[in-house]
C-alpha cells in the first residue's frame, strides 16, 4: 500500500517527529511506501478564506487544495501524526481538513454519512498528549474525541477502519517508561495498517 502520513508539528525533531519516524519505520518494514506530508515545513496556509467557499458554488478548488487532494486519492492508506492541543487537533491540521476535505470531493453537503465520497481506507490518528491516564479517565475526553473522529469527520467522508492512539503522558520524558512505549506502540501501527 501507499501510506500518506500527514505530520503536524512546528518542529520535526518534537517526540511527535519520533513517533512519525517509528511508524514510517513499521509500515516500510511491512512493504509499504510512505510519504509524509509535513504541514509546516511544507508552508500549507490552513485559513479557510473567502475564496474557499467556492467548493459551494462549484467552482475550480486553489491549486494548494488540489494538490493536496491529489497526495489523498493517490493513497492506500492514511495516517495523522500530531500532539493533542487544548483536546483537540492543532489549528493547522484543522486548517488542512477545513480547506483540503472540501465538499463535492470528501462529502456531499446534502448527503447523510452514507453517501460520502471518499473511498474506504485505514486511518491511523498517533497522538502525543499530556494528560495521565487518569486525567483522561476523569474527564472523559479521549471518549469525546473518538466519537468526533471515528463518527463525525472521517466517518462522515467513507473513510474506514479507524484507529485512534492517544499517546498519554507524552509532555516530557520522565524515564517512566511511556515515550519508549508510544514508539513501539507507533511502530507496531506501521506494522499493521491495512492488516
Ligand atoms: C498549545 C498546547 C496545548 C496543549 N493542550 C493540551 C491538552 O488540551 N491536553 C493535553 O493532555 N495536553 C495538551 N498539551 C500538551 C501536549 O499534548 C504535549 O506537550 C505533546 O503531546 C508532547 O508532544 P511533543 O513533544 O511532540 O510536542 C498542549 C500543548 C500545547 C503546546
Amino acid at each position: 500500500m501507499h501510506v500518506l502520513a500527514v505530520f503536524c508539528h512546528p518542529r520535526r525533531d518534537s517526540f511527535s517527529g519520533a513517533v512519525l519516524d517509528r511508524f514510517a519505520q513499521g509500515a516500510r518494514e511491512a512493504g509499504h511506501s510512505v510519504e509524509v506530508a509535513d504541514l509546516h515545513a511544507e508552508g500549507f496556509d490552513p485559513v479557510f478564506k473567502a475564496g474557499d467557499f467556492i467548493q459551494f458554488e462549484g467552482g475550480a478548488m486553489p491549486p494548494d487544495v488540489l494538490a493536496e487532494q491529489a497526495r489523498v486519492e493517490r493513497c492506500d492508506a492514511l495516517a495523522f501524526v500530531f500532539p493533542i492541543w487544548w483536546y483537540g487537533m492543532p489549528a493547522m491540521f484543522k486548517g488542512w481538513l477545513d480547506r483540503v476535505w472540501s465538499n463535492g470531493w470528501a462529502y456531499h453537503w446534502e448527503h447523510d454519512p452514507e453517501g460520502s465520497l471518499l473511498k474506504p481506507r485505514p486511518c491511523t490518528f498517533l497522538c502525543p498528549t499530556g494528560a495521565s491516564p487518569a486525567m483522561m479517565q476523569r474527564g472523559g475526553y479521549g471518549a469525546d474525541l473518538d466519537n468526533l473522529w471515528r463518527r463525525g469527520v472521517l466517518g462522515y467522508c467513507g473513510v474506514k477502519p479507524i484507529r485512534i492512539e492517544l499517546l498519554l503522558d507524552a509532555a516530557f520524558d520522565t524515564g517512566n517508561g511511556a515515550h519508549a512505549a508510544h514508539l513501539e506502540t507507533a511502530y507496531r501501527a506501521g506494522r499493521e495498517i491495512g492488516a
